[in-house]
């Protein structure tokens, strides 16, 4: 063959190498990590395997190759800050693996490895520039290299604790804090003399010369939360070559950015920007985070601030700010999807799919950004101005930053960073002490149950067709996190069993509760979860106790069961209603179901209408009705694919699916298309009749493009609507008025209520018209010239100024003060005569009274207007105002 150079071929014939060393080709999975609340994002390619390493997951093969998409910005291993300044940090970036669950192991691994990139077969590297890293004490992986390869022992070096602590080591790789872990064997290449930088283990490692490109992990430990390493039940193999960087080695460029994907998005970009491509810096990071966030949305991450959805906000907002750097007046970044999608939407066709949301979300959120960017710009070159290399920028200063304009704080380091600055990051975490407490909440990624408790074997699960089991036996009991003999009266804790009917939390149906009984007590059970294939029922005994090896009976809460099943199985009719009204675009984005109610999210771009609602609660009824079987069938993921099931996407499938059909059948050119069909490992119904009624209660929107309906089902649905109906009748009763009537009586109330007010308002004006009449007879004399100033009752800024008009018609030339006192709110305004402003201005008269008063106000020489709280000194500031004005009458 010929030997593959652009990316894509590269990327090929890495899965075509494994799968003729007989290797599983598993699709990459989401970055968004299922069922592993211990990651942020999918950050190697591991993930997603990480129970088949731990043993708790058995897959039907045991030798697997992905090329899968990762993320390295935010938790353990994050890139973030050197995107555009090195030649190789990235984002977003694909890993090549191969991974081997307790079949193959160093021997192999390494083998594979060295064929791969030197054999002509394949990359056909010079194996003269190739150098390796071995784990300092791992000799057999040094055997291998030496005296299986062949290499010499000059090209072989150990690395050991090189970072401080036991195990940290850039030969000892490790997922996160706790989980899989294992020496490993580092493939480097060499660049060549005239790039700068020494072997691994010199001081001048990290240079460009030598790259390392292929991290091969002998996975032999599951790291404890007390750091206690444990070993694995069978040793493994993870490996993870990075496309972008192998891609740079066979296209001969020296960076990451020179590869065809990234000259090809580099180019787009200055397209974009109108600008010529000299190599900014700049121009890089904007093609490196299109990727990101265009992977990041495609998976369901929304920008937030809080969690991965903040993560995204960052990176877009890095990279509008980039784009402004470059001269960007407009949004500009969404435009980048177009080229992306050519680059990689045949390797990633979600990409292709979701094109339009994508560039949707971007724009969005960078026209939101762009809003306030040029003022913190603006703000933070005044900071900077102020200061010299070197120098600190206060964490105040960067938190208003943040606070006000939207700058996250790696984005103010960045751009201090240009500048030689550095920012005060202690500073600004005084300040952030309440979005702190948020960022806590979002990094609450603690360890899972699966490391606490692990069975040899899988909990066998019975409640697909029953709700009790005689004669199932306690096999697990637990306490506070600790494996027990017994559980007594009063204690909470975790039971485990051989077989059970229990269903546990999964798939967003919540777990089950019932009781499980033995000879010596009875356990009630609130929640039932899984861990690995174990299942955990959580409660408390309420009677005797519990021990372990006991014979039980479990028994699930049977109406609680159904009542769960109704409202999951009217989800999926809900789906397919949604799909059928709203179109094929609306993808599922979430979904509880629980006894009580239903939740369904889902992809969306505006409200729902109440007519569209009203058609989807037809359709779903009337699926109801036509009582169809729930058929339940078990297939290959390809056939249900093909069959058009709905899958959740990004969820992990086993290659054998179970598959739920309901409602009325269609038949097309022979094909059988139920009205709904979904993948889906949940408890249902027997017939859609089962269900009873189906009624929504709520649509809203939980996040840009995201809708959520709530609705009920059964007897809960029906409860809702006799509430409605006797609200309905009350309301009828109070207004008494027949039911049709009620809207119309409603508005013909809310008129005459409109009328009323009208009515008040006019004689209010009369009133203070009538005491604008009495107000004639206080004029008083100030230095020589007539004047009114007096207080009025119930009278409003917007009442105040007839009032003035009236009393000036009836005495020209007189300088009138008013004060109306409405509502806890003092209106206050003043008119002078055209000939006496010269001497004494409207404008300073309402000043002088706003002054005294606390309030504000101003306006021309004739006539001003102003406004103050209500306040006992106002007889006071009246009385002294004669005074005052006389001062000014004859100082002028
Ligand atoms: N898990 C290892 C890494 O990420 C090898 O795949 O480098």
């Amino acid at each position: 063959m010929t030997q593959p150079y652009r990316s894509a071929e590269i990327r090929q014939a890495f899965i075509e190498f494994f799968q003729s060393k007989q290797h599983t080709h598993v699709p990459s999975a989401s970055l968004i990590p299922h069922n592993d609340p211990t990651l942020l994002f999918t950050n190697a390619g591991m993930n997603q395997f990480k129970d088949c390493f731990l043993g708790i997951d058995k897959r039907d093969y045991t030798r697997a190759v992905t090329a899968q998409k990762c993320v390295r910005a935010g938790g353990k291993h994050n890139d973030l800050d050197n995107v555009g300044y090195t030649a190789r940090h990235h984002t977003f970036f694909e890993m090549l693996g191969n991974f081997s669950f307790g079949d193959y192991f160093k021997k192999d691994a390494i083998a594979y490895a060295w064929e791969f990139l030197t054999s002509k077969d394949w990359l056909g590297l010079d194996p003269n520039r190739l150098y390796v890293t071995v784990y300092e004490t791992d000799d057999e992986a040094y055997d291998h290299w030496h005296k299986d390869i062949g290499l010499p022992a000059e090209r072989i070096i150990r690395i050991g604790d090189n970072k401080g602590a036991p195990y940290a080591s850039d030969n000892f790789w490790a997922m996160g804090d706790t989980g899989p872990c294992g020496p490993c064997s580092e493939v480097f290449f060499d660049h060549g003399e005239e790039v700068e930088g020494g072997l691994p283990g010199t001081p001048e490692e990290d240079g460009d010369r030598y790259i390392e490109v292929w991290n091969c992990v002998f996975m032999q430990f599951n790291r404890q939360k007390d750091g206690t390493m444990e070993p694995l039940p069978a040793p493994s193999v993870d490996t993870g070559m990075g496309l972008e960087r192998i891609s740079a080695i066979i296209q001969g460029v020296h960076s990451n950015y020179e590869i065809d994907t990234f000259v090809y998005l580099i180019e787009a970009a200055a397209k974009i920007l109108g600008i010529e491509n000299q190599g900014q810096a700049s121009l890089k990071v904007i093609a490196d985070h299109i990727r990101a966030v265009s992977f990041l949305i495609a998976d369901g991450v929304t920008p937030s601030n809080e969690g991965r959805g903040y993560v995204l906000r960052r990176i877009i907002r890095r990279a509008v700010r980039h784009g402004n750097k470059l001269g960007a007046e407009t949004s500009f970044f969404h435009q980048m999807v177009t080229p992306l999608v050519k680059e990689m939407g045949d390797a990633y066709p979600q990409l292709v799919e979701l094109q339009s949301k994508i560039e949707e979300t971007i724009e969005k959120e960078e026209t939101q950004f762009a809003k306030t960017l040029a003022q913190g710009l603006r703000l933070l070159s005044t900071e900077l101005d102020a200061l010299n290399e070197g120098d600190v920028l206060s964490g105040e200063a960067a938190f208003k930053l943040y606070d006000t304009y939207g700058f996250p704080a790696d984005l103010t380091a960045d751009i201090a960073r240009e500048h030689g600055i550095r920012i005060d990051e202690e500073g600004f975490e005084v300040h952030m002490e309440a979005q702190r407490q948020r960022a806590r909440d979002a990094g609450k990624f603690d360890v899972d149950y699966s490391s606490v408790i692990s069975t040899e074997s899988p909990t066998e699960f019975l409640g697909y067709e029953q709700m009790q089991d005689d004669e199932t036996t306690v096999i697990g009991v637990y306490h506070e996190g600790n494996s027990v003999s017994q559980l007594n009266e009063g204690e909470e804790g975790v039971l485990v069993l051989d077989r059970t009917p229990f269903y546990a939390e999964g798939g967003g149906q919540a777990g089950e509760i019932g009781e499980i009984r033995t000879q010596t007590g009875v356990f009630s059970v609130q929640d039932t979860k899984k861990s690995g294939q174990t299942i955990i029922h959580h409660g408390i005994v309420n009677v005797g106790q519990i021990e372990q090896q006991q014979i039980a009976e479990a028994q699930v809460f049977s109406s609680i069961r159904a009542a769960s099943a109704r409202n999951h199985s009217a989800t999926h009719l809900l789906h397919a209603a949604l799909r059928q009204v709203l179109g094929e675009g609306v993808q599922q984005k979430g979904s509880l179901v629980t006894s009580d109610v239903l939740r369904f999210d889902f992809s969306h771009d505006s409200p729902v209408s109440r007519e569209q609602l009203n058609r989807i609660e037809r359709i779903v009824n009337e699926q109801i009705q036509a009582n169809e079987p729930a058929r339940i069938e078990h297939m290959n993921i390809d056939e249900a694919m093909k069959k058009g099931a709905m899958a959740l996407f990004g969820e992990k499938y086993g290659d054998t699916v179970r598959v739920l059909s309901m409602g009325t059948h269609q038949y097309k050119d022979g094909v059988d298309i139920p009205f709904s069909i979904e993948l889906c490992g949940g408890l249902h119904v027997h017939r859609t009749g089962d269900i009873g009624f189906f009624k929504i209660t709520t649509e809203s929107g939980i996040a840009a493009g995201i809708r959520r309906i709530e609705a009920l089902t059964g007897m809960g649905a029906l409860k809702y609507v006799q509430q409605g109906d006797e609200q309905l009748s009350q309301l009828a009763g109070q207004l008494k008025a027949k039911r049709p009537e009620i809207a119309e009586r409603v508005q013909s109330l809310s008129d005459k209520q409109r009328e009323l007010e009208k009515e008040l308002e006019r004689l209010n004006q009369k009133l203070a018209s009538s005491q604008a009449s009495s107000l004639v007879n206080e004029v008083q004399t100030i230095a020589g010239h007539q004047a009114v100033i007096a207080s009025v009752s119930g009278i409003d800024g917007k009442g105040i100024r007839p009032l003035i008009d009236d009393l000036k018609s009836k005495l020209p030339d007189t300088i009138i003060v008013l004060v109306g006192e409405k509502s806890e709110q003092l209106a206050l305004a003043a008119s002078v005569s055209k000939s006496l402003s010269k001497q004494v201005k409207a404008g300073d008269i309402i000043r002088y009274l706003a002054q005294e008063l606390g309030g504000k106000g101003g306006g021309k020489p004739e006539y001003a207007q102003g406004g103050a709280p209500a306040s006992d000194k106002l007889p006071n500031v009246l009385q002294t105002l004669p005074n005052w004005l006389e001062a000014q009458l004859t100082n002028s």
